[in-house]
């Protein structure tokens, strides 16, 4: 349990940083990189084969420095240390949070509640490893006898997202003799449009939920089961076309599935930090076993990073610390998060439930409301064709939107006159939101365009850029396994840096259960014929909407 801290807004860290906020908040980032040549160097770091450069921020050494004094009076470093021993700091559930376990690279134990974690974990890939390379070798075979050439992954949340990224992102590394599918959308159309081209005799569906009760993999799960039966109407032959990963034994059993098959995760490991557990077994099988340890050895990497490095060497505290800065006190409400490589198209939407799942909290851990904002609107897409759609925004708009960018150097299928056409983009985006353009510079080009002196008092306030929006660039060499599991470790980390110093717990998400408890109860009331129910327990709206649907509906 963390001790209890001083109120956030009323601690002399807090105040200093009030301070320096006002002092150097109409500083122009072009003016910090002409006084000093040193700033790119000052403010990047190199952890492997990823470069950080955050020097295009709004900072000074002193910001850093009163940023991380506030971090440390928050107890940041009594909490790295608690969440790593398996100390139960998800005080609302009771329970450790121990993703960091799930990618422990050494040989101690690790006990929670008399059991030794790391050895669990072992064990559970142990298991795995067979089924995986029966599947990937087309030695696992259906019920007529055929290998499995489709595999479908249904989960939602945590139990889909990752493992969607993770796919899409390692798609250079995944067996070709393999198309993997996921589906999470309760809407029938998504299930219905991944099973028209498949045959059931060749695939293998993976029935991923922690919990094993969430209504949308449920149904789709049954769905898929239905349709199975249809084709191949013996259901002996279940078991050599659904495994599940979940920590409800019972009800995946029940469901049909072979004890055998059924893989098993912890209630220590939250579903949006899952992915590094069974979770993952349609990355694992897509990728192999030996790519997927690798993914945890980058996790691992940067799990040692940072618990040792200083915080201003320590990536994920500095990224977290920025966030706070801009977060806090200059008030931005979203960050974008901007990955240049089509391979991790689907990262900002992971990175949403991350972020916004773990810290959309506005309750204390000592049960108070905040009185200073928390986590942000995270949104994001691919860059490139994201400067032709919202980028606008991000230049000219009237809100501060911090963003990251994220670019492979290679491309891993060879050389290409793209990748040097990509890398230009980066740069000059977010050189261009840090320098902007000023009215002298605008006046110059529209005069060498022959524009005539009225029109370009006309013009001139539209192609102005005030610059100074801040931006984070991470450079990799590849998008490989190892590099994409120390970026996804590294974001983790971040969301915990800023939920410790908001003081709210980071692992629970009491919010998202009232509108699953009102959507049981309304799915009671639609499939029932009692309208007098339905118009008196809800407001004239959901009532409306109510009758409007069951008077269309086929
Ligand atoms: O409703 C939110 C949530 O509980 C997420 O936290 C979780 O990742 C998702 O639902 C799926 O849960 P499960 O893996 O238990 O099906």
């Amino acid at each position: 349990m963390k001790q209890s801290v001083q109120s956030l807004k009323s601690m002399p860290e807090w105040h200093a940083l009030v301070e320096h906020h006002q002092a150097t908040r109409d500083v122009h980032m072009l003016e910090q990189f002409n006084l000093d040549e040193n700033r790119f160097d000052r403010f990047s770091i190199s952890l492997d084969s990823i470069l950080f450069d955050y020097s295009k921020n709004r900072i000074d050494q002193t910001t850093i420095e009163l940023l991380s004094k506030l971090a440390i009076a928050c107890k940041l470093p009594e909490q790295i240390m608690a969440m790593f021993n398996g100390e139960k700091i998800n005080t609302t559930e009771q329970r450790a949070v121990l993703h960091t376990a799930l990618r422990y690279q050494g040989t101690a134990a690790l006990m929670v509640d008399g059991v030794d974690v790391h050895a669990e974990v072992k064990n559970e890939l142990q298991r795995i490893k067979p089924l995986c390379s029966k599947i990937r070798s087309g030695n696992w075979l259906g019920a007529t006898g055929k290998p499995i050439t489709d595999v479908v992954n249904i989960g939602i949340g945590g139990s889909h997202l990752g493992p969607q990224m993770l796919t899409e992102a390692l798609k250079p590394f995944a067996a070709k003799n393999l198309n993997m599918h996921f589906v999470a959308n309760i809407d029938e159309n998504q299930i219905d449009d991944t099973l028209q081209n498949l045959n059931a005799d060749t695939t293998l569906f993976i029935v991923c939920s922690k919990t094993f009760t969430t209504q949308e993999t449920m149904l789709n799960a049954n769905t898929a089961r239905d349709w199975f039966l249809a084709q191949i109407p013996d259901e002996t032959q279940l078991a050599k076309h659904f495994v599940a990963v979940s920590t409800n034994l019972e009800a995946a059993l029940s469901f049909g599935i072979e004890p055998q098959n059924i893989f098993t995760m912890w209630d220590w490991v939250g579903g949006r930090y899952s992915l590094w557990s069974a979770i993952g077994l349609s990355v694992m099988i897509a990728i192999g076993m030996g790519n997927f340890e690798q993914l945890l050895s980058g996790a691992y990497e940067v799990d040692q990073h940072f618990k040792t490095e200083p915080y201003e060497k320590n990536i994920p505290v500095l990224m977290g610390l920025l966030g706070i800065w801009y977060n806090n006190f200059y008030n931005a409400e979203a960050i974008a998060v901007l990955p240049y490589s089509q391979h991790l198209h689907r990262f900002p939407a992971y990175l949403q439930q991350a972020d916004m799942e773990s810290n959309g909290k506005s309750i204390t851990l000592d049960g108070q409301s905040t009185d200073y904002s928390t986590g942000p609107i995270l949104f994001g897409e691919l860059g490139n064709p994201g400067q032709h759609a919202f980028y606008q925004l991000l230049h000219q708009g009237t809100k501060l939107v911090p963003i990251d960018v994220l670019v492979s150097l290679s491309n891993i299928s060879g050389e290409s006159k793209h990748q040097d056409a990509l890398m230009s983009n980066i740069l000059a985006q977010t050189e261009a939101l840090m320098r902007g353009k000023n009215k002298q510079e605008v006046k110059v080009e529209l005069q060498a365009a022959n524009l005539t002196e009225q029109q370009i008092e006309e013009l001139s306030p539209h192609k102005v850029f005030e610059g100074n929006r801040p931006s984070n660039t991470f450079l990799f060499d590849q998008l490989d396994p190892k590099t994409l599991g120390s970026l996804i470790a590294m974001y983790e980390h971040k969301i915990f840096v800023q939920g410790v110093i908001w003081n709210i717990n980071s692992f629970d998400q009491w919010g998202v259960e009232l509108g699953k408890q009102l959507a049981t109860k309304i799915l009671v009331e639609l499939e029932g014929s009692n309208t007098a129910l339905t118009q008196s327990s809800h407001d004239s709206s959901t009532s409306g909407l109510i009758a409007h649907y069951m008077s269309h509906r086929k």
